[in-house]
């Protein structure tokens, strides 16, 4: 099936203005009909969850909405659906339930592939019950994770595994479900972070082995929220602190407060916009499923064309990512020109490319790089070939000028 980025780029007011955004990672831009979803729900009557007046109803109608497109979106059930304020919040939330029941002896596992939002509340978790934290290393050759110690580093004291199931950084996509077979054989939870990989297909808890999984709309077209999906079953044993009056149900339990109904429509909007890209009969989750590889072939011919064109530039960038299973984002080094300025030179001409370590801290430490030194070229579904021209041509012309 082939992918129309024209007809797909004409929802999003944002690009009307010209600007090409290969900043993706950070956020994505963000469909009208999305907007229209939130303004909607927020305009409209509106009270609290309940089913006698229809203000309580449409709150209901936004939660069993947002719950539902989750669910579809993940793979999961909607009964497993916990919405949180961004997905770090909901890590650091489940890391001190979670961190409860572990005793010192126990040990947690992070990664060096991960954003910080999946290390450090763990790691503090870990240090206050007295955990001993193991880490899974990245090969910065290979930009790929070693996993030839994991049956040392994920054993029988292992209580908890926290992956990505793609670096927000080099876009690799780590072998989750191998982790999870051995967590799972020596009884550990495996949390999963698919905030970028969401980005990028629909991610499948159950193939995966995730117990636990977190994504953030606002990367996949929607608001700024986290959710946090698991099996309802799972989530029935765990005990958040919370107020005594507020629901003790799954998945309310987790949710502290009123829930902002017009975010939840916002989502359930970014969810539908991305299961009509693939008009195909069958579920939503058919849909959503179908829609991933169809952007997944779009982005990743995107990715090719600027892998080559980098190429053309020579030894004067090194791009680190290049692991085998990855997504379209490319993180590059410069030889001898500042990545700040490249960004800049690059935003004078309404091209996006933001410099930074993007919050992936292990990960700039395992490649030895010194914080801020890249760039992030991010290929969302949104891009095209014009603006792929756009950034080759800027980033050419910026590594010709003589630095300032
Ligand atoms: C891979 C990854 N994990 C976690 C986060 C944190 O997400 P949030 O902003 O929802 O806390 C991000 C944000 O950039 C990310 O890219």
């Amino acid at each position: 099936m082939s992918f129309d980025v024209a007809a797909f780029r004409a929802g999003f007011p944002s690009l009307a203005s010209g600007i090409a955004h290969f900043d993706g990672p950070g956020g994505t831009q963000t469909p009208q009909v999305v907007g229209d979803a939130i303004a909607r729900t927020l305009t409209g009557p509106l009270s609290q969850r309940g089913s006698a007046l229809v203000s309580q109803r449409n709150a209901e109608d936004a939660v069993a909405g947002f719950r539902s497109a989750m669910a579809d979106l993940v793979g999961g059930k909607p009964g497993g659906v916990v919405h949180g304020r961004s997905a770090t919040a909901l890590t650091y939330d489940f890391s001190r339930t979670l961190a409860k029941e572990w005793s010192a002896g126990d040990e947690v596992v992070v990664s060096e592939l991960d954003h910080d939002a999946n290390v450090r509340p763990w790691i503090q978790a870990a240090q206050r019950a007295g955990v001993t934290v193991r880490l899974l290393r990245l090969d910065p050759a290979s930009a790929e994770l070693d996993l030839s110690d994991l049956d040392e580093v994920v054993n029988e004291r292992t209580r908890l595994v926290a992956l990505t199931a793609a670096s927000n950084l080099l876009g690799t996509r780590p072998p989750v479900a191998t982790v999870a077979r051995r967590a799972h054989e020596v009884g550990a939870l495996v949390f999963v972070d698919a905030v970028h990989h969401a980005a990028h297909g629909a991610p499948d808890l159950v193939a995966m082995g995730a117990d636990l999984l977190v994504c953030s709309p606002y990367k996949f077209f929607g608001p700024h929220c986290g959710a946090l999906v698991a099996d309802p079953g799972l989530l029935e044993t765990l005990r958040p602190d919370k107020l005594v009056p507020s629901s003790d149900a799954v998945p309310e339990r987790f949710e502290l407060g009123t829930l902002p109904y017009e975010v939840l429509a916002g989502v359930t909007a970014a969810v539908d916009v991305i299961a009509s890209l693939a008009p195909a009969p069958g579920s939503r989750r058919d849909r959503l499923v179908a829609a991933a590889a169809v952007v997944a072939e779009h982005e990743h011919r995107l990715r090719r064309r600027v892998e080559d064109g980098l190429a053309a530039l020579g030894d004067r960038l090194t791009v680190h990512s290049r692991a085998a299973e990855r997504t379209s984002t490319l993180f590059l080094t410069l030889r001898d020109r500042s990545p700040v300025d490249a960004s800049a030179f690059l935003a004078a001409r309404d091209v996006l490319v933001p410099a930074g370590t993007f919050y992936a801290h292990e990960t700039f430490r395992a490649l030895g790089l010194p914080v801020d030194s890249g760039l992030r070229i991010g290929l969302a579904a949104y891009n095209d070939d014009a603006e792929v021209d756009r950034l080759l041509e800027g980033l050419a012309d910026f590594l010709a000028a003589p630095a300032a």
